[in-house]
C-alpha cells in the first residue's frame, strides 16, 4: 500500500519548493500534479522575487540558473499626470529585487526533484482526501486511469486556488475581496521599453511594463472583470499601452509579436486557519493577492519554509510547536502583505464607477509617495519584502 511521510498536491512554485526543502531534512514525500509537465513549466505567471525568497533558493541550491539569468532591479517607475517618478528601492530599503519568470523557476524546481529520484507524478489528480482526523490520512488519486491511495502522516495542500486541498478542510473561516476589473497580461518578443517596471496609473485605466529577459517584455492593462481576450488584437493592445504608458517627455514603446496573452481576474483571499488537523495549506490554496504587489510567488515561498522547518522539527523529534503555530505565523505576513497589495491596487486602479473625487484622492496619494522620503520608504520595505525571519533557513 503505497504510503509517504508527506503528501503534496501541487507542483507549483510551493509544492516544488516544499518537496526539496523536506527532501534536504530527510523527509520523504510525493508530489501530485494534475497537469502535464510540459503545461506546468510553459504557464506564464509572476516574475519578481524578493531578496528573502532568492536567499532561500540560493541557500538550498536551487537558484544557479537563477542567478546567471536573473535581471536585478534597484528602483521602479511610477507614472501619473504623464510624469514618471523614480522610487530608489534598494536605496530606501535595502534590498534589492529580482526579475525571474515562475515558469522557470519551476523548471528550477522540477529539475531538482527528478534528480532526487522521488516521486513527481504529472499529470495525476488528487481527487479526495479522508482520515484528516486520524495520524493516517489517505490522499485518492488518479494516475494512468486508475484510481489509488496514498497514505501518509502529513498531506500539504499546495494546489492553488482551485484545488482539491481547501475543500477537504472543515471549519475554515474565508475572506475575499474581488476587484471591479482584471488584468490584460501580454508577453511580447521584444526588448523591453525601459530598464525598470512602470506602474502608470491613467485615467483610462492602470498599465504595467515589465520584463522577463533583454529579449521579452512583460505588460499589462487594466480591463474589465469580464474582458474577453478575443476584444484585444495586438494593434489594440500596443495602442493601449502606448497611450497609459505615455508622457509630457515622449515614451518610445517598442513593438514587437506578442507570444502569450491572457486575462487574469484580481482578487484577495485568505482562509483561516491554514491548517485542519493533519492538512496543511500553503501558497495560492491558502491565499491570493492581487498581482500588483508582486507578492504571491513570495508568500508561497514563507509558507513552505515555515512549513519545512515546522516538519522537520515534528517528524525528528516529535516536537509539534511549530505546526501548531504555523498558521498564525503565515498569516501574520500574509495580512500585511494582503493589505499592501490592497492599497497598492486601489491606488493605481481606476475604478469603473470612480468618482472624480476617488481619482483626487489617488492623485494626492501618488504626488505624496513620491515626494516624502517617509512615504516612499514605507512603500519601499513593503514592496521589496520584509526581512525574512530567521526560521527560514533552519
Ligand atoms: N491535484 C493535483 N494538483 C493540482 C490539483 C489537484 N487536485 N489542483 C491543482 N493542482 C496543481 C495546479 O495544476 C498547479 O500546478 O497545483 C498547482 C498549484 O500551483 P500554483 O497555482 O502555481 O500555486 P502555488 O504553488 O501556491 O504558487 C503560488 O505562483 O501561481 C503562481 O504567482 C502565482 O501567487 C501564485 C504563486
Ligand atoms: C511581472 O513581471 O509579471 C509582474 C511584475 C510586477 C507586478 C506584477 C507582475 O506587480
Amino acid at each position: 500500500m503505497p504510503r509517504t511521510q508527506v503528501a503534496i498536491l501541487g507542483a507549483g512554485p510551493a509544492g516544488l519548493l516544499l518537496a526539496h526543502l523536506l527532501h534536504l531534512r530527510g523527509i520523504d514525500s510525493v508530489v501530485l500534479e494534475r497537469h502535464t509537465r510540459p503545461y506546468v513549466e510553459a504557464r506564464i505567471r509572476a516574475g519578481v522575487l524578493e531578496q528573502g525568497s532568492v536567499d532561500l533558493l540560493t541557500k538550498v541550491g536551487l537558484a544557479d540558473r537563477l542567478h546567471r539569468e536573473r535581471l536585478v532591479h534597484h528602483g521602479l517607475e511610477l507614472l501619473f499626470d504623464g510624469v514618471g517618478h523614480h522610487l530608489p528601492l534598494t536605496e530606501l530599503a535595502g534590498r534589492e529585487l529580482t526579475i525571474y519568470g515562475q515558469h522557470e523557476l519551476v523548471k528550477d524546481l522540477v529539475a531538482a526533484r527528478l534528480e532526487t529520484g522521488r516521486p513527481l507524478l504529472f499529470d495525476t489528480p488528487a481527487v479526495g482526501i479522508d482520515g484528516l482526523d486520524t495520524d493516517s490520512p489517505v490522499v485518492r488519486y488518479v494516475h494512468n486511469g486508475q484510481t489509488v491511495e496514498l497514505h501518509c502522516d502529513v498531506v500539504a495542500g499546495c494546489d492553488g486556488f482551485h484545488g482539491a486541498s481547501r475543500p477537504a478542510a472543515r471549519g475554515l473561516t474565508t475572506y475575499e475581496h474581488v476587484y471591479p476589473y482584471a488584468w490584460l497580461g501580454v508577453l511580447a518578443e521584444v526588448a523591453p521599453s525601459s530598464e525598470e517596471l512602470i506602474y502608470a496609473s491613467h485615467d483610462r485605466g492602470f498599465a504595467l511594463h515589465s520584463m522577463r529577459s533583454p529579449t521579452l517584455t512583460r505588460l499589462y492593462l487594466q480591463v474589465a472583470p469580464d474582458e474577453q481576450v478575443s476584444a484585444w488584437p495586438d494593434e489594440r493592445v500596443w495602442s493601449e499601452l502606448a497611450t497609459r504608458l505615455d508622457r509630457t517627455t515622449g515614451f518610445a514603446l517598442t513593438e514587437g509579436p506578442i507570444v502569450d496573452k491572457a486575462v487574469a481576474a484580481l482578487r484577495s483571499f485568505v482562509v483561516e486557519p491554514m491548517r485542519y488537523r493533519r492538512l496543511f495549506l500553503a501558497g495560492d490554496a491558502a491565499h491570493i493577492v492581487p498581482a500588483t504587489g508582486a507578492k504571491g510567488l513570495n508568500l508561497a515561498v514563507v509558507d513552505v519554509a515555515v512549513l519545512a522547518s515546522a516538519l522537520g522539527r515534528w517528524f525528528a523529534d516529535g516536537d509539534p510547536a511549530g505546526l501548531e503555530s504555523y498558521s498564525d505565523t503565515c498569516l501574520s505576513r500574509v495580512w500585511r502583505v494582503q493589505h499592501f497589495s490592497w492599497w497598492m491596487t486601489s491606488m493605481l486602479h481606476r475604478a469603473p464607477d470612480a468618482d472624480p473625487f476617488t481619482r483626487r484622492l489617488q492623485l494626492s496619494q501618488l504626488r505624496y509617495l513620491t515626494s516624502s522620503a517617509a512615504a516612499a520608504t514605507s512603500f519601499a520595505e513593503n514592496y521589496v519584502g520584509l526581512p525574512f525571519p530567521d526560521w527560514s533557513f533552519q
